[in-house]
């Protein structure tokens, strides 16, 4: 299949500008900056695509490519860094500007070939995020577009195929920035567009029948989208050579292992194996309140869980997991946040003793992807649509001892604020959304009695990818709906508050 490569020099846009060649359904793959010509070929791409990155390329130990990629003939773009990589490459001159340009500018395009053809308009709003800029642009290259602060926004080697853009046409903010990128890959590097998700389904699922043979796969679902297109996947592939096990840990949403259990049976028709494990993980997480122990005992329990119905239903061979692209893919420069915050729990990090070799079918997809393929598979839409909901459940809704009390209170006031969303027409609209208990206590009335009862929260967040998060602005009605059904409903509850914190500094959940 025709791909273009992006050369990864560290951007917090480089997964972005893949993303948006695929949007254009050329195949993109992300490499590190530094990956040698040789690898390069191998991988056979029609041209290769230089991110954005932090830093100058006239710093010393600055990110800079293998020097051959140049002379490789592959038509090759660079974004800001990458850019200014181009610029250097060919004895051109940068220099440090007086004052970052960040924000947006306007772009007046002098040439409407190659990079700019398909565009109507002479100007384009575009998004500029640099401190360096072109001083002298190198023999051979014309400039193809400019703004008020940079004389070469735009600049090419229609014969060399090599262009530059100081802008980034990845982002939203920058109009027309996807026709830029799919001439890159279509009108320049001459990319066949055969990328899409029914193709993939096809391919992949002859990848999997050749790859397991006839050997046996196991395979933990969650519910989510990941775990259940990963499922479904493979069963389209395998058939029965596919196991899939659900652990209800006693830490669910209301009503979530019935819902699982009769997506997968009724609906999807594969076969799904339920674990009672409620006692054994309650068990495990009694007197325990540091946040970071729970996680750790909650995954602890699961691969036991799983070991052992492994051990008892075996031999497989194979464990499936719903990774996806990002985790795969680490970044050119920094290898991703140096402290760990929170340790996320997935239905992924199982015991190697194990010994099962790993089958990722969902490796190469990004999230929007991979809800095409579901919808493609006929995931039901429901789940698609659903909140995310973190590995270890409840138990980090609870802040404190986690307490079959406390676990009932949660689980009844997180279904009251779902409803509640569902019925004013909010619930897509917001990323997460969900209630939190401490141990907390606050008087109230019942009747005429006075009662001192736990507090709960509400939190409801909107957010892009949760890297960052806002609370959100809920109508007064809304919360007052969610507040008295909550007091009203729930025994032992006396307050209800909402959560006005944003991430950061806070995070998403409390725990
Ligand atoms: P935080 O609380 O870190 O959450 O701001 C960011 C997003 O991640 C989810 N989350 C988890 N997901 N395992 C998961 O699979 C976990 O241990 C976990 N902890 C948090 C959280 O719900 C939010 O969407």
């Amino acid at each position: 299949m025709d791909k273009i490569v992006v050369l990864d020099f560290g951007s917090q846009y480089s997964h972005l500008i893949c993303r948006r060649i695929r949007e254009s359904n050329v195949y993109c793959e992300l490499v590190p900056y530094n990956v040698p010509l040789d690898k390069i070929t191998e991988l056979n791409p029609k041209g290769i695509i230089f991110s954005g990155g932090p830093a100058s390329v006239y710093s010393k130990n600055s990110p800079k490519p293998d020097n051959k990629i140049f002379e490789a003939g592959i038509p090759i773009l660079g974004i800001c860094y990458g850019h200014q990589i181009i610029i250097d490459h060919f004895n051109g001159k940068i220099k440090r500007v007086d004052k970052r340009e960040y924000g947006n500018a306007l772009l007046e395009i002098s040439d409407k070939t190659n990079l700019f053809s398909n565009i109507q308009s002479n100007t384009l709003k575009c998004w500029m995020s640099h401190s360096d800029a072109a001083e002298v642009i190198p023999e051979g290259f014309k400039i193809l577009a400019k703004t008020t602060s940079s004389f070469s926004a735009a600049i090419g080697n229609n014969e060399k195929k090599v262009y530059g853009l100081q802008f980034h046409p990845e982002v939203a903010h920058t109009e027309n920035g996807n026709t830029v990128l799919n001439n890159f890959a279509k009108v320049i590097s001459k990319a066949n567009p055969e990328w899409n998700m029914t193709n993939f389904v096809e391919s992949i699922v002859k990848e999997i029948q050749e790859k397991t043979k006839n050997e046996k796969v196991l395979c933990a679902v969650s519910g989510g989208i990941d775990s259940t297109a990963c499922a479904v996947l493979i069963n389209k592939a395998i058939k029965n050579n596919l196991t899939c096990i659900f652990v209800d840990n006693g830490l669910l949403r209301e009503n979530e292992k019935e819902t699982v259990q009769e997506m997968f049976t009724q609906k999807l028709r594969i076969p799904l194996t339920v674990i009672d494990a409620r006692e054994r993980f309650l068990k495990k997480l009694d007197k325990i309140s540091d946040p970071e122990i729970k996680r750790k005992r909650i995954g602890e329990e699961f691969a036991r869980v799983f070991t052992e119905f492994a051990e008892k239903e075996g031999p497989f061979h194979w464990l499936a997991q719903g990774t996806l692209y990002p985790d795969v893919i680490e970044s050119g420069v920094s290898g991703g946040p140096a402290t760990v915050i929170k340790t996320h729990h997935n239905v992924g990090g199982l015991p190697e003793w194990l010994n099962l070799k790993v089958l990722e079918p969902l490796r190469f997809l990004y999230k929007d992807e991979v809800r095409n393929v579901s919808r493609i598979l006929g995931i039901p839409e429901e789940v698609l649509t659903r909140h995310p909901f973190p590995g270890p459940g409840l138990a980090v809704r609870i802040i404190g001892e986690v307490t079959p009390e406390k676990i009932d209170i949660v689980r009844k006031a997180s279904k009251i604020v779902e409803d509640v969303l569902i019925e004013d027409k909010l619930y897509s609209k917001v990323w997460q959304a969900f209630a939190i208990v401490g141990d907390d206590r606050a008087v109230g009335i019942l009747g005429d009695e006075r009662l001192e009862g736990r507090i709960v929260t509400i939190r409801i967040m909107e957010s892009v990818d949760a890297m960052t998060a806002d609370w959100v602005r809920l109508p007064h009605e809304t919360m007052e709906k969610m507040s008295s059904r909550i007091t009203n409903e729930i025994d032992n509850v006396a307050w209800v508050t909402y959560a006005i914190s944003s991430k950061p500094p806070s995070t998403i959940e409390p725990q």
